[in-house]
């Protein structure tokens, strides 16, 4: 894929970013840019700042100290983040549980539902049907068009997430942030989740995902950001990573090895 340059540059700019809750420093004088075709993880052990990180990409958190810029601005809420191209996924599954699938992807689109049914206009009519079609349409990408109709509280927990996802594409963005996507998913759910993040990387959509499953990691990203305490203490290519003394020592001792 080619990107243009200058857009590439900045499309996401991460500089010198703190965050800070009370005494403590999740994150500290971080700094990288990522451009917009790459599809990166980042790793790091628990407590390393990788949500927090999210976080204030996504406009829910904002940075004690430094700047995140997506394509030139600073995102100062979650809508903003929504408008300007940003959807996210939640490391705990955020699904409205007695509300259908359908319905819970279309909660990602914004607008527009409320005023048709209001207005009763038959433009309004027509982008609510199209809207429809479209959710569906996403979640027979991913192999859920049959529970479309299902409670979302009601369906099997690696389902739960696809339908996360789904609802995070429904908002059509430019950066996707995954927060450990695969967690709590089995072997077969995982390989599947990996094959979709794929296909929407190859769909143009710029991808950040934050995972401990290695395998995946080393399978989809082809750079690798990894936090330790807050720091950013490596950047670079799968074998790169896997071969720099100071990320084994990082993960010295936890389960993800
Ligand atoms: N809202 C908050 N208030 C206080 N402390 C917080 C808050 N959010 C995160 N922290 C702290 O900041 C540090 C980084 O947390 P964060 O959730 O970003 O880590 P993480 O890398 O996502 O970890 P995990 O792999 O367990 O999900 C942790 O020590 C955490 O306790
Ligand atoms: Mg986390």
């Amino acid at each position: 894929m080619i990107s243009v340059m200058s857009e590439g540059d900045s499309f996401l700019e991460v500089q010198q970013v703190a965050r800070h809750f009370g005494g403590q420093r999740a994150l500290n004088e971080v700094s990288f840019r990522i451009p917009d075709d790459s599809l990166t993880a980042i790793i790091g052990p628990n407590g390393a700042g990788k949500t927090t990180l999210f976080n204030l990409i996504a406009g829910a958190l904002s940075p004690t100290r430094g700047h995140v810029r997506f394509r030139g601005r600073q995102i100062a809420s979650p809508n903003q983040a929504c408008a300007a191209g940003i959807a996210r996924t939640f490391q705990n599954v955020r699904l409205f549980g007695g509300l259908t699938v359908l319905d819970n992807v279309m909660v990602g689109r914004g607008g527009g539902g409320l005023m048709s049914g209001l207005l009763g206009l038959q433009s309004a009519r027509e982008q609510e049907r199209l809207r429809r079609k479209k959710a569906i349409y996403l979640l027979d990408n991913v192999g859920i068009a049959h529970l479309a109709s299902h409670p979302a509280g009601e369906i099997p927990f690696g389902q739960q997430r696809l339908v996360e996802l789904t609802r995070a594409m429904a908002t059509e963005p430019k950066l996707l942030l995954l927060d450990e996507p695969a967690a709590g998913l089995n072997a077969t759910e995982t390989a599947a989740l990996g094959r979709i993040v794929r296909q929407i990387h190859q769909q143009g959509v710029a991808v950040l995902l934050v995972e401990h499953d290695m395998s995946l990691v080393m399978n989809l990203a082809e750079r690798i950001l990894v936090l330790e305490h807050g720091r950013l203490i490596a950047d670079g290519d799968p074998g790169r990573i896997q071969a720099d003394p100071q990320v084994r020592a990082a993960y010295l001792g936890s389960e993800e090895t």
